[in-house]
């Protein structure tokens, strides 16, 4: 590991500085924050950098309204950053402003490069005016009936009724949104970056077969590259200019007209990295000619033509570094796919989250299991969010620490035993996935990472429930035993503590000091802390959840059970058909006619004729009339998953009271219970040994 540090440039697309962040922008920078503690760990040299974008028409209406300058109305806005940083453990090296001297010079000077290039053209055109208010209206600005389905007050882009899109120069009676007066054709200069240029087709498809964007994402944007029917590229020219009022960038060269914010709302990226170089005495200059910098973009998949066209377009003809990837991320959704206003944002308030004590570990922990590398929605779900932190983060790992501290604190002085074979071959074991784990975090499959992560844990506790700790301390001869089983559980917490430290921050500094050594690094996996290390005493390292926080966080009241006492007259519920009330709750009584069983599974084979089920043969502890056990045959499409010899002999959980299927290949008795994310990968719900078939589940 001692080659150079790579040196990289981090960036979170920069958020409208006309509201708050919602939990979509939490979501975005976590990934980040993530992916940059993870290269830090690895000894490469990160800066992690965001701003706000500051400008455009909408900023200046809204600040108007507010009865305030712009500048102030965006400075307010930004003294309220913090707090959500702060608490969501997001850690920018620098936090600017897209309306900064910084970002003034280098837009001007990336417009120039690009004028030099001849890539700027001068167009006059018809738009909409506003007599009323003395400005040209955007798009958003102008309302009226749609042309096609005849809805009235109707954006001028786009009608919210029938989905119909066309020019605001097509809606029948149009009017402006800001003073009702009707709008006016008016002629103006404006600026076009001639994007349908050959050179900038060439040089973009170069770019963006290169690699710097996803597959789904390239895949998307090959259209606008493509020819269309008269043999020219569908990307047409692209409008860089506004006429004043605009809050924005004057145009060199050209009173009165202003950038577009979205020709130097990424320049905002440049600029909060030169202002975080310059306050540190470095050269800007410098930095950016290093060869091997690498330059990437967090974003989400709304805003992917300005970040994978324009934008690298704008960098390579002002003779500048292009991104080497735009990384982009699905939307963030709550509670099975609601929409998410992009301006409202949810139900799931960041700031609520953190007034309620929840803690931010838990969220970074959650997206992250959920999180992969493709351009994918993320959906946030309580019920699915209390069991990942307290079964997997708190059951599964924290839960290692705090089984075997307390003997080696009490018990040994807090020093750790030497391992014995068995100890050591369960840590190398741990160990051997470092490759593949810190393969996943580079490419940014946290989900993966995670749910390798967790596997390690199950090892771990097998070891725990087969040596039990507990047992060994009842009797003083047991005691060498009892030393080396805690040791190992510490060397191994210490390792899968590393390993989660990028999602978890806060707790891997915890556990540092709790264990005694320094900040971790993922060399820090590869040595064991050794026979006679000293640990701190153990503090408990992070709390459940609990469902009143959900509750809380939601506004929802907690589901009473429905009296029983005088609703005589209600017709009682059929337990066979469970329904759900209006607000999609259901009673204990409807979930207990669902009947869930740990089973065992004995007999597990591939199904000739399909590459997607599996055979399984379960022991659910049920006996047939004459008392011998009667095993259930159930197929599952999980082939793809697993294969038949790994789950042979795995405890699962059986649906056992849903009707029999008879399927091309047999009949199903049952159904076994998966988990599975937004790519349908289903992961088997296992149970810990222990529980015997048959046993209940509820
Ligand atoms: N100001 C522009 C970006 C300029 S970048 C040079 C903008 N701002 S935004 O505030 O609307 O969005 C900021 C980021 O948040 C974008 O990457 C956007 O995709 C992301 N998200 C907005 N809503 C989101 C979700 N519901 N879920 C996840 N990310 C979402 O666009
Ligand atoms: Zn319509």
């Amino acid at each position: 590991m001692s080659r150079a540090p790579r040196q990289i440039f981090v960036t979170t697309a920069l958020p409208y500085a006309n509201g708050t962040f919602h939990i979509g922008h939490i979501m975005e920078y976590i990934q980040a924050d993530i992916w940059v503690r993870f290269q830090r760990m690895q000894g490469n040299a990160v800066n992690f950098v965001g701003a706000d974008d500051a400008h455009g028409a909408p900023i200046m209406i809204a600040a108007e309204k507010a009865g305030k300058t712009p500048q102030q109305f965006v400075a307010d806005i930004a003294a309220g950053r913090k707090q959500y940083l702060d608490g969501f453990l997001i850690e920018y090296d620098n936090w600017h402003s897209t309306d900064s001297p910084e970002n003034h010079a280098l837009a001007g000077a990336i417009y120039q490069h690009l004028q030099a290039a001849g890539l700027i053209e001068s167009r006059r055109i018809e738009q909409f005016y506003d007599p009323q208010k003395g400005m040209f209206l955007p798009d958003r600005f102008i309302k009226g009936e749609c042309p096609e389905c005849h809805a009235a007050d109707q954006y001028g882009d786009n009608c919210e009724v029938c989905s119909a899109v066309y020019a605001p120069t097509e809606l029948i009676n149009p009017y402006s949104a800001l003073t009702g007066a009707r709008p006016e054709l008016r002629e103006s200069e404006h600026l076009f970056f001639r994007l349908s240029d050959a050179r900038c087709i060439d040089f973009l498809k170069t770019w963006t077969a290169s690699g710097a964007v996803q597959p789904e994402v390239l895949h998307k944007i090959s259209e606008w590259l493509a020819a269309g029917d008269d043999g020219k590229a569908k990307i047409g020219d692209w409008d860089i200019s506004r006429d004043a009022p605009y809050f924005g960038i004057e145009i060199p060269g050209h009173k009165g007209k202003y950038f577009y914010v979205w020709l130097d709302a990424p320049v905002g990226y440049l600029a909060s990295l030169k202002n975080l170089l310059e306050k540190r005495g470095e050269s800007y200059d410098e930095y950016m000619a290093q060869p091997h910098l690498e330059q990437y973009h967090f974003i989400g998949k709304d805003i992917i033509t300005f970040h994978t066209l324009f934008w690298p377009a704008m960098l390579h003809f002002s003779g500048r570094k292009v991104p080497d990837g735009v990384f982009v991320h699905g939307f963030m959704t709550v509670n099975g796919g609601e929409k998410m206003s992009k301006s409202r944002g949810t139900g799931l308030d960041p700031l609520k989250y953190l007034a309620l004590d929840m803690n931010p570990e838990w969220l970074r922990y959650y997206l992250a299991a959920k999180l992969s590398a493709k351009n994918e929605d993320v959906d946030f779900t309580p019920a699915d969010f209390m069991a990942r932190v307290n079964a997997d983060l708190i059951g599964k790992y924290v839960n290692i620490a705090s089984r075997a501290a307390g003997f080696i604190n009490r018990r040994f002085g807090g020093r750790l035993a030497a391992l014995d074979a068995e100890g050591q071959a369960l840590i190398d074991a741990l160990r051997a996935p470092l490759p593949e784990i810190t393969q996943n975090y580079e490419a940014r499959e946290y989900g993966r990472a995670v749910r390798a992560i967790m596997a390690l844990c199950d090892r771990v506790n097998v070891y725990v429930d087969t040596h039990k700790p507990w047992a060994l301390a009842k009797a003083a001869e047991n005691d060498a035993r009892l030393h080396a089983v805690c040791s190992t559980c510490i060397e191994a917490f210490h390792i899968l503590t590393i390993y989660l430290a990028p999602i978890l921050p806060r707790l891997a500094a915890q556990a540092a000091h709790f264990l005694m050594v320094p900040p971790p690094t993922f060399e820090h996996a590869l040595k064991n802390l050794g026979a006679g290390a000293q640990i701190g005493e153990y503090q408990h390292l992070m709390q459940r959840v609990v469902q009143k926080q959900l509750d809380d966080l939601f506004g929802t009241q907690p589901t009473a059970a429905p009296a029983e006492k005088g609703k005589k007259e209600k017709a009682p519920q059929k337990a066979a058909a469970p329904a759900a009330a209006a607000d999609g709750s259901i009673s204990i009584k409807d979930f207990q006619a669902i009947d869930m069983r740990a089973a065992r599974i004995v007999e597990c084979s591939r199904v000739e004729g399909s590459d997607k089920l599996l055979r399984l043969v379960l022991d659910a502890g049920e006996k047939d009339a004459s008392g011998a056990p009667h095993l259930r045959q159930v197929f599952s499409g999980i082939a793809a998953q697993y294969t038949p010899e790994e789950l042979c002999g795995k405890l699962c959980v059986l649906l056992a009271n849903i009707a029999a299927r008879k399927m091309r290949f047999g009949t199903s008795e049952g159904m076994v219970l998966c988990a599975s994310g937004a790519d349908d990968t289903p992961y088997l719900l296992q149970l810990p040994e222990g529980v015997q078939p048959g046993m209940r589940v509820s």
